[in-house]
């Protein structure tokens, strides 16, 4: 029954659930188009990507024979756009100089996605967590199923996947992670489990309860995401899942705090605690006005995704999520992740919006809109 909806709210173009209309057009290896040819593909198409819009006849001309130092083409850039028409966004830096090599396409779809004027990203700023005015967003545990917030980062001095040209790069990436992972104390402490001998079994378990990526993402695969796989991916948590990282997916890092229910502050907490104690271990990415850099436009900035599994069946069928989410710059994805389906009335919904504003306003952005989402349907009821 919720397919339905979730079809209504994929028309909107949201770009976090499945389109599945123009699914993969592409009909080779994504990465054997030519910048031509990708250039073709997309220029012809009705895509409604970020992309398609931004990437003009000029702009195009302009940035077709440049690269970066470390080799890095538009063609990296625009490749999973091109050969996934559907695509919400469509852009990938090939390499953190990207951000400055492609600047005028790079930051018009920025500015585009996180709704901002200019390019003058704050410092963070994760707010006083002893003194956070929310708690729990669901005291009553009625909707709210569990809370997750997540940030990304890159590990200065080295590529994103298209640039990364050797295995040693992702091998190295994950030792020096893992050794400063290992310094972690108290509720932070766990294990690291790498997905090279991680038997199938362990790891479809860990996909289906959420705390684990997978390797399915067409998006990301034609990203050049997925190249060497499994090579020097894995993931590290606790023994009790509350707190994890993800090594080598599409960012270098993922830090991941989540749990069962609505306690916001809980989580947001311990992920800020892991935060502070890995910076003074690990040196990470940053470029002025563009705060942490990440592989993906969406997640530059704070790189912030605050989420809830919240069940809001009402809101679905009455074809209101959409409007209520647009109205408070969250995004709704699927009860899988990104581009997959909600099921029995269960969403993914978070902040939108990463960079223009510091972590504690982003946080703050997703409490309320989900508050909101609380109200609208209650008042459904
Ligand atoms: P991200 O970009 O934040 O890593 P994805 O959409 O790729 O997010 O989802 C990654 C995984 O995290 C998926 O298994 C998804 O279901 C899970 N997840 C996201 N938010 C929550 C949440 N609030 N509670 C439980 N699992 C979640
Ligand atoms: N490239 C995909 C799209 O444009 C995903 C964009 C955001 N998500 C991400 N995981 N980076 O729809």
């Amino acid at each position: 029954m919720y397919r339905k909806y979730t079809s209504e709210l994929q028309a909107q173009n949201d770009f976090g659930l499945t389109k599945d209309k123009n699914a993969n057009m592409a009909k080779k290896d994504a990465k054997d188009y030519t910048i031509d040819e990708l250039w073709g593909m997309l220029s012809k198409s009705d895509s409604k990507s970020l992309l398609k819009k931004h990437l003009t006849k000029d702009v195009y001309e302009k940035y077709k024979n440049v690269k970066t130092s470390l080799g890095g083409t538009l063609a990296d850039c625009i490749r999973s756009g091109s050969c996934n028409l559907d695509s919400g966004v469509g852009l990938y830096a090939c390499d953190p100089e990207a951000y400055t090599t492609f600047k005028n396409l790079f930051d018009a779809v920025i500015k585009d996605y996180h709704k901002v004027s200019g390019l003058n990203h704050p410092k963070p700023n994760f707010g006083d967590i002893n003194k956070l005015d929310f708690g729990d967003l669901d005291p009553k545990g009625e909707m709210i199923i569990s809370t997750r917030v997540r940030v990304g980062r890159s590990h200065e001095g080295y590529s994103f996947p298209p640039s990364i040209k050797s295995s040693e790069d992702r091998k190295d990436m994950e030792k020096k992670t893992i050794e400063a992972l290992n310094t972690l104390e108290g509720e932070l402490k766990g294990k690291y489990y790498s997905l090279e001998t991680m038997s199938k079994e362990d790891q479809k378990q860990l996909i289906d309860d959420h705390f684990l990526f997978k390797d399915d993402d067409r998006f990301l695969r034609d990203a050049g995401g997925y190249s060497f796989w499994p090579e020097g991916r894995g993931i590290f948590h606790n023994p009790s899942k509350t707190f994890l990282v993800w090594i080598n997916e599409e960012d270098h890092l993922r830090f991941i705090s989540m749990q069962q229910g609505g306690n916001l502050a809980e989580v947001y907490k311990r992920l800020v605690n892991a935060i502070n104690q890995l910076e003074k271990k690990l040196t990470f990415a940053k470029k002025d006005g563009y705060g942490y850099l990440t592989f993906c436009p969406t997640n530059l900035g704070t790189t912030l995704r605050a989420s809830v599994h919240i069940k809001v069946p009402k809101l679905a069928a009455a074809n209101q999520l959409n409007d209520i989410c647009a109205k408070f710059n969250l995004q709704p994805r699927g009860i899988h992740g990104e581009h997959t389906e909600s099921e029995g009335g269960v969403y993914d919904i978070s902040n939108k919006r990463r960079l223009g504003l510091s972590e504690i306003e982003a946080i703050e952005e997703m409490r309320k809109g989900v508050q909101a989402v609380i109200e609208a349907e209650k008042k459904l009821k």
